[in-house]
């Protein structure tokens, strides 16, 4: 089987020897420490080294202004715990990351969907929607989005921040795939808007360029939401690992991450440069689909009259998989839309993949 169906970060280009040193230092040179009950907040020395990072990104960041959580999905679990009562509304961009849409919807969160075009959110139907419903928070993924691999522009971040302002909601800004750009220029995040920058919460994560497994993500919110979410953090499960944040913070200081991902990015480029030049004369005649700059995924669209997900079964059936398009939705959902992702095989596997995708589809 041939999958584009996950989402997950090709294990071939984990630094495993990097991060076994990692513990050995921290197993050897601290290992009560790291093996003891840890501070909610998180590791001072990690939460340092991960303020480092946002500020050489110019965003000035103290480390008392973040939180260390169990990957950034728990971020999503305790902000909706700190925000979301039952009945209350939470706007995402349709389509949306499906765990976060779960996350708002197992807390009784009337979800509603802000319609976007080939750049994300469409700040016209934002500003609109805010104007009708008393929102909570806007949920976005604004760099390479899941599922669309889109990204926001500058303009309507800052459409997005001033939305915000003028209408009272927050903006949570999750961000896990931003470090893994392959082309054009990064774009500022809406946190470092100045009309956004009281309430934006940016959410970050180590799962993507360093590895999932360790299960460590960050966010970086004001000091009234940042103390609700530690308090929610406290009754979920007192902090994130001990060891598995020393030993990041160990492998922060003993190697240079940067080096780490422009590793990553040089392979993953390769890969979705692959899946562009084979799409053509995989899809059928009238297919559509979008160039990420980054990221893990492309988002095509068949002809009309397509259903993606009965198609899957042929696909499948080929030993070729993706992900059809319309679970995403939390609005009027296109059966046609599929979800690809490049990250976890090589060219050649991704080309014969796209092979095997033409022999189902035809
Ligand atoms: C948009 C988005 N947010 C959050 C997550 C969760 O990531 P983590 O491993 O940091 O919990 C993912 C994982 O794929 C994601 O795509």
């Amino acid at each position: 089987m041939i999958s584009f169906a996950g989402g997950l970060p090709a294990p071939e280009l984990f630094d495993v020897d990097g991060i076994r040193a990692a513990y050995d230092g921290v197993l050897a040179d601290s290992g009560r420490k790291a093996l003891q009950y840890s501070t909610t907040e998180g590791d001072p020395e990690l939460r340092t080294a991960i303020a480092e990072r946002l500020a050489l990104r110019e965003l000035p960041t103290d480390p008392a202004d973040l939180l260390v959580t169990t990957g950034s999905q728990q971020a999503l679990t305790l902000l909706t715990a700190a925000l979301v009562s039952p009945g209350d509304v939470v706007l995402v961009e349709d389509p949306c990351y499906l765990a976060a849409l779960q996350a708002f919807a197992f807390a009784g969160a009337r979800v509603v969907p802000v319609p976007t075009d080939d750049q994300g959110i469409l700040p016209a139907a934002l500003e609109e929607i805010a104007a009708r419903e008393k929102a909570t928070l806007l949920y976005v993924v604004p760099t390479f989005q899941n599922p669309t691999g889109r990204t926001l522009p500058a303009d309507r971040r800052a459409a997005v921040a001033e939305a915000a302002a003028r209408h009272g909601f927050w903006i949570v800004e999750d961000d896990p795939y931003g470090e893994l750009r392959y082309e054009g220029e990064r774009v500022p995040w809406i946190a470092a808007e100045p009309a956004g920058a009281d309430r934006t919460v940016l959410l970050g994560s180590f799962s993507k360029i360093l590895a999932p497994g360790l299960r460590l993500g960050w966010l970086r919110a004001p000091v009234g939401l940042r103390r609700a979410c530690v308090i929610a953090k406290q009754a979920s499960d007192l902090h994130t690992s001990t060891v598995d944040q020393l030993a990041a913070a160990r492998y922060l200081r003993d190697n240079d991450l940067d080096v780490h991902v422009a590793r990553i990015r040089a392979a993953y480029r390769e890969r979705r440069d692959a899946m562009l030049a084979g799409l053509s004369g995989a899809l059928p005649e009238g297919s559509g689909w979008n160039r990420p700059e980054g990221g893990m995924f492309v988002w095509a669209t068949l002809p009309a009259g397509h259903d993606a997900t009965t198609l899957l079964k042929a696909a499948v059936g080929h030993g070729v998989a993706y992900v059809p398009g319309a679970p995403f939705s939390s609005g009027e959902p296109d059966p046609a839309a599929i979800r690809l992702a490049f990250t976890t095989h090589s060219p050649d596997e991704i080309r014969e993949g796209l092979r095997r995708l033409a022999k189902a589809f035809a």
